[in-house]
């Protein structure tokens, strides 16, 4: 298969590319992503000059772009690319409104056009809003965002829906709780609190801290999307999730203790307005009918994360002193790493 991975040099779009090239040799794989602050060329490292990839800078709004890839034969597209943070979607909705809106609709309109034989759009459970302190989101669950982030994230996913019902195009939707792992950028509680207790910083917990996320290692929801790709059905949306729910201050004292290091550090901050107060999935339609269930417990997701957090300072480093949007430059454009 071809694949076009969109928004494949963030957090969970490398990990996926890194997932599906080491369990799919043949599979060749562009990916477009546009470098926003979120982008980061490094976490693909390990493979650039692989004769199964490519990438190319762009925008998923630039329809001749996004034409032109397709032109090239592409057998699905998996969209990951979007404006992820919900503080950042409280200072500047137009952003989250323009990619993740108008930029997954431009996707949408040029692979109808182009005939892609399958669309898988990554969305969120932000989607539904926020739970009271029982009952799980299935896939019927009402739509009820309550971010301007989740807002476009339900705006695209009812646009793609509606280009299946009104286009027979094949959309598929994955609706994923909160991800953890390797390669997730700072500004999010796992990664900004595992590098700020290596520094000794303060680790901000806003309002009262218990507010309820549902955990899932990175790698298991490559894994989900993986069999959502190949084995899902057209049309139909997939909750997926691991059922590892934890307040943020009960997750962070976890941390804390992992890693020998003060719950002085952690310090409470004001509240994110509007935070969701709990999200918890109920997965049973994908591990039912796709047969997929997640590997990884939360205490061993958080030993490996630290971990790699650990080993991998050079690299959140360069996040921090911003040296890592030099990349680009340096290496694909000066070094002619296959670019177009
Ligand atoms: P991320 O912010 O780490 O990465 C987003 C990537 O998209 C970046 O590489 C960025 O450069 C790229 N991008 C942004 N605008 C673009 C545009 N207009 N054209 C091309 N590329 C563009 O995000 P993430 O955490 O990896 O999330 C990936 C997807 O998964 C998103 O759609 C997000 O809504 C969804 N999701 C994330 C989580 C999570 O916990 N992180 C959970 C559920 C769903
Ligand atoms: P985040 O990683 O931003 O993901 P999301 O808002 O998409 O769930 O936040 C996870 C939870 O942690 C959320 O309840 C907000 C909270 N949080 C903090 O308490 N402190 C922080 O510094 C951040 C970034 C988040």
């Amino acid at each position: 298969m071809k694949l076009l991975v969109t928004g494949g040099a963030g957090f969970i779009g490398s990990n996926f590319i890194l997932y599906m090239l080491e369990h799919h040799k043949d599979y060749d794989i562009i990916n477009l992503d546009k470098l926003t602050y979120a982008g980061n060329l490094e976490n693909l490292k390990s493979i650039d000059g692989s004769t199964h990839y490519s990438f190319i800078r762009g925008d998923i709004a630039d329809a001749k772009l996004v034409g032109d890839i397709m032109d090239t034969g592409i057998d699905a597209v998996i969209n990951f690319a979007a404006e992820s943070h919900v503080d950042r979607s409280i200072l500047e909705p137009a952003a989250f409104v323009k990619t993740n809106v108008l930029g997954t609709q431009t996707l949408l309109d040029v692979a109808k056009e182009k005939h892609v034989s399958r669309f898988v759009q990554i969305s969120t459970d932000e989607v539904y809003g926020s739970l009271g302190a029982t009952g799980r989101f299935t896939e019927t669950t009402c739509l009820h965002p309550n971010s301007p982030y989740s807002a476009s994230k339900a705006s695209a996913d009812m646009l793609a829906l509606a280009y299946h019902e009104t286009f027979n195009m094949p959309v598929l939707i994955t609706r994923t709780s909160n991800n953890y792992g390797p390669y997730q950028f700072p500004e999010k509680l796992l990664p900004l609190a595992i590098t700020n207790l290596f520094e000794n910083k303060p680790v901000p917990i806003y309002g009262d801290g218990l507010n309820v996320r549902d955990w899932i290692y990175v790698m298991d929801n490559a894994e989900a999307i993986d069999r959502v790709l190949h084995k899902g059905k057209e049309g139909e949306v997939y909750n997926i999730g691991a059922g590892y729910e934890s307040s943020n201050i009960s997750l962070i004292k976890t941390v804390v203790k992992l890693m020998n290091k003060s719950e002085s550090l952690i310090t409470y901050i004001k509240d994110r307005p509007g935070h969701d107060r709990r999200y918890a999935i109920d997965p049973s339609k994908i591990m039912n009918t796709l047969g997929w269930s997640s590997r990884t417990s939360l205490d061993i997701g958080l030993k490996t994360t630290i971990d790699w957090y650990e080993g991998n300072r050079a690299w959140w480093d360069r996040i921090k002193s911003g040296e890592y949007m030099k990349y680009y430059e340096q290496n694909y454009s000066s070094k002619g790493l296959k670019a177009y």
